[in-house]
């Protein structure tokens, strides 16, 4: 599959951009965890892209980088999920391919850790393996090894202007070969 990149001017298409990928990652596929994988220098905007995406899903809690936890995690609770599937864009969604109702996300951010043993001993197994899940991994080509086949993979980079980023999106079994 090849990339599609998408050129972001400023944090208000970062804002449709995180809304559009959403309903992308809302589609059921039902095999274990949704898996996204960011990638991208310090700074680019990984976090933010996280931040809005939470929003997106009624998580109203301050969203802080969670380097220092590596993992923080995020309960969509039942009034939020009931929410989210009677939005238009999760109906549109629902109507083409099925809906995939969340009801935890896990912000991981892999940058402090030296090799995928220390994930695993987090619990990443059992995490991936629920459906109901969706992980949202900064520094992901970091742990490649231990990315489930299907996740996705979104690839910041910085445009030329100040506010200005480009978006690769492929699946993640393409982080080995481009990094
Ligand atoms: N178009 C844009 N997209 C994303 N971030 C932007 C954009 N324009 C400006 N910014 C700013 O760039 C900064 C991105 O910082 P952020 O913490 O999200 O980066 P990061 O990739 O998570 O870095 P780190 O590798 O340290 O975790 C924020 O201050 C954000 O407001
Ligand atoms: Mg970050």
């Amino acid at each position: 599959m090849k990339y599609k990149e998408t050129k972001i001017k400023n944090l208000r298409q970062l804002n449709i951009f995180a809304k559009e990928f959403l309903q992308k990652i809302l589609s059921s596929e039902k095999k274990g965890a949704r898996v996204v994988g960011l990638i991208g220098s310090l700074g680019v905007g990984k976090t933010t892209f996280v931040q809005l995406l939470l929003k997106d899903l009624g998580i109203k809690e301050q969203i802080l980088s969670p380097s220092f936890l590596i993992i923080k995690s995020y309960e969509i609770n039942p009034k939020m999920r009931s929410r989210i599937k009677d939005s238009a864009f999760a109906k549109a969604t629902a109507d083409k391919q099925g809906l995939r109702i969340f009801h935890r996300v896990f912000h991981i951010d892999a940058y402090r850790l030296n090799s995928e043993k220390e994930l695993l001993a987090l619990g990443w197994e059992e995490i991936i393996s629920n459906p109901h899940h969706l992980i949202l991994i900064e520094w992901a080509d970091k742990v490649k090894k231990i990315l489930p086949k299907n996740s996705f993979q979104l690839q910041f980079s910085f445009g030329e202007k100040k506010n200005e980023r480009a978006i690769s999106t492929s699946p993640s079994r393409l982080i080995s070969k481009a990094s």
